[in-house]
């Protein structure tokens, strides 16, 4: 049996400019929106990745055709007759129930299968299901299967979310665009990709006022009356914030181009306290760094808190910083496997909860390291840069996930970095 794996020769550096892909989690929330208008829709800066693969057979499976030119796609849905997502798809990709606000949007009827949790968490969705609800679905679980009926149709609440969440914040805005009446969403998730989202559904004639803010109202309208439209898929905020955390690691300089900096603003305050020089264009963030890491204290937290989609490539700076920080995980209740990872490198990293303290270390020693989740398994690709040593990443379908081309760009930038496969006699 053969395993692709990334191997980063280590003692490195990462310097140049890099642009940035579009982002992941937009581009596959617009494609689920595209349901939304009967027609062909028109996405550009879609991201070369594992995970939109999935969302494009996902939309073929419910009976639309997709086209994809490069980093732009086709997405005909005239033909959609099917409101069924079947279990296969869901498991590989959990963001796959993006589909079940706009299905029940369209068709008032919708059977996505329960996704399940990973490796970070149990992944809940019951605030999908409860802010629904409240517009009018009916759920039933069959067989793993998440059955929402709308018998009345959907019509307009005011719906209070116990937690900011991305995805139900999405489903609810998918779902609200075409329900009879104004919905309030309170509480509502204020990611970037949210407004992103929100901008290409009034771009179809929908009625969205608020969205980036925590009160979104939204005035439905006809179903009928949405309509494909054409898109640009926002930067990806998480891919740069990871090239500029490699780019920190290293003392640069690196310019990030392709992303709006505003999006980056509590990443670029720490990198800034752990002694970084920043300097930020209309779409670009440019990073360097010659006095030694300073330790600093990080609480992951809704946007515009600090991303948990960073807290790995954070803590590696952490790791190799003077002093001690403190990094506390509020997004997900199982984040800190990288921790376990980097310390088989050499770093010293105690967990207490939802806590790491990290103090730092001199140098991180290259080895075995396998991906938990494709931040983590970006950020172990960063570690393998300044390790002594050769560094070999296990698990890189992970990262495909996430990262398009990563080593390509990694290659660009100086990094001794490749993909190999490697047969059972090198594992
Ligand atoms: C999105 O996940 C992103 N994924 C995640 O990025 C990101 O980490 C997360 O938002 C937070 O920013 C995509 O957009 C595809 P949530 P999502 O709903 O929507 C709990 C990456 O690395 N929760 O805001 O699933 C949930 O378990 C990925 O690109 C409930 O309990 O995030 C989690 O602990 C990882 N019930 C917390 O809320 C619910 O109904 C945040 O989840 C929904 C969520």
């Amino acid at each position: 049996m053969s395993e692709e794996v990334i191997v980063v020769e280590g003692n490195n550096t990462l310097a140049g400019e890099v642009r940035v892909s579009g982002a992941k989690n937009s581009a596959l929330k617009l494609i689920a929106a595209s349901l939304l208008g009967r027609g062909k829709t028109i996405l550009h800066n879609v991201p070369l990745i594992s995970d939109i693969d999935v969302m494009i057979e996902v939309l073929r499976r419910l009976g639309a055709t997709v086209t994809r030119d490069g980093h732009s796609l086709v997405v005909d849905t005239a033909s959609v007759d099917k409101w069924e997502t079947p279990y296969e798809l869901v498991s590989k990709m959990r963001a796959s129930i993006s589909v079940l606000g706009p299905l029940v949007g369209r068709f008032g009827h919708a059977r996505v299968a329960m996704p399940g949790g990973c490796q970070i968490g149990a992944r809940k969705i019951d605030m999908h299901m409860v802010g629904l609800e409240a517009l009018g679905v009916e759920f039933d679980i069959d067989h793993g299967f998440l059955e929402a009926r709308t018998p009345n149709g959907l019509h307009g609440a005011h719906v209070v979310l116990d937690f900011p969440s991305v995805g139900a914040t999405e489903n609810l805005l998918m779902a609200s665009v075409v329900a009879e009446g104004t919905t309030i969403i309170e509480n509502a998730a204020r990611e970037p990709e949210i407004v992103d989202l929100a901008n290409m559904l009034n771009e179809m004639g929908a009625n969205i006022v608020g969205a980036g803010e925590s009160l979104i109202e939204v005035v439905g309208v006809p179903s009928e009356s949405l309509h494909p439209c054409e898109h640009t898929t926002v930067g990806d905020r998480i891919e740069a914030g990871t090239f500029l955390a490699g780019a920190a690691l290293t003392g640069g300089p690196l310019r990030v181009v392709g992303v709006d900096p505003s999006y980056l603003r509590m990443a670029i305050m720490k990198l800034e306290a752990m002694v970084c020089e920043i300097e930020s264009g209309p779409d670009s963030v440019t990073i360097s760094r010659t006095l030694p890491l300073r330790s600093t204290e990080i609480q992951t937290l809704p946007h515009p808190g600090f991303p948990t989609d960073l807290q790995a490539q954070f803590m590696l700076l952490a790791a190799l910083a003077d002093g001690v920080s403190v990094i506390t995980e509020n997004v997900f209740e199982n984040r800190f496997m990288f921790a376990a990872e980097l310390i088989r490198m050499g770093a010293d990293i105690t967990i207490e909860d939802h806590h790491a303290l990290v103090r730092g270390v001199q140098t991180l020693q290259g080895a075995d390291v396998s991906s938990t989740d494709l931040r983590a398994g970006a950020a172990l690709v960063l570690a393998g840069i300044v390790a002594e040593g050769q560094t070999r990443v296990h698990n890189i379908a992970h990262i495909d996930r996430g990262y398009e081309d990563y080593v390509g760009k990694l290659s660009s930038l100086g990094v001794n970095v490749s993909r190999v496969v490697l047969d059972e006699s090198a594992l």
